[in-house]
């Protein structure tokens, strides 16, 4: 396996984040976090302001994306990762954990609220922080390929009414799709139960 541990950070992260995607020939995931952090500046427009370290979580949330495939599990198993039994249905979610595991074993992040932001960017969880929603709303309305540029455009729809209901809106689409998903994570069920019930309570208040 690569060793993606290897890399020397300078007193410069994003231009470092740039190298190290490049070093991992990764060019088209450092394009998408362009995209993403993007998205959590129109936020900002939006809603006059982010949350602190929202910027720099985006930045970060898919470093983990170089780490090959076929790789991800060995790569978990060497970092003491935990790795759920649902997860190993489908791998690729894992790189939500790695990007957080990279961004402080590589980067040096420690910052605990940006390091969970990261590492529940894919599936959220119950009561998520303000700072994980943004990141993980950047990250969905980023998305530009053919069939899930729709569902990007309908999240932003959603945000103009807040941020919580946008949540609602993209968990509500992947519970509705539930049975085709090939892993409808725990977490992600948690997410979609917590921000259901928060929706019902504000709409009959
Ligand atoms: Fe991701
Ligand atoms: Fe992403």
């Amino acid at each position: 396996m690569e060793n993606y541990l290897d890399f020397v950070i300078t007193n410069d992260l994003k231009k470092d984040i740039q190298q190290y995607f490049y070093k991992y020939g990764k060019q088209d995931t450092f394009e998408h976090t362009l995209d993403v952090v993007n998205e959590l500046y129109d936020i900002k427009k939006q809603w006059g302001h982010i949350e602190e370290g929202s910027e720099l979580a985006c930045f970060c949330h898919d470093l983990g994306r170089v780490v090959k495939n076929d790789e991800i599990i060995d790569f978990c198993i060497q970092n003491q990762i935990p790795v759920l039994e649902e997860e190993k249905m489908y791998p690729s979610i894992l790189h939500q954990k790695i990007s957080c595991f990279i961004a402080e074993s590589v980067f040096h992040l420690k910052d605990a609220n940006i390091l969970d932001a990261i590492k529940y960017h894919s599936t959220s969880r119950k009561n998520p922080k303000m700072i994980d929603i943004e990141v993980f709303l950047s990250d969905k309305m980023s998305w530009k390929e053919a069939g899930y540029k729709e569902l990007a455009q309908k999240v932003k729809e959603a945000m103009k009414v807040s941020k919580e209901y946008a949540m609602f809106y993209y968990l509500n689409e992947l519970h509705k799709d539930r049975e085709s998903l090939r892993l409808y994570h725990s977490d992600t069920k948690d997410a979609f139960e917590y921000f259901r019930e928060k929706i019902d309570r504000t709409a009959m208040q």
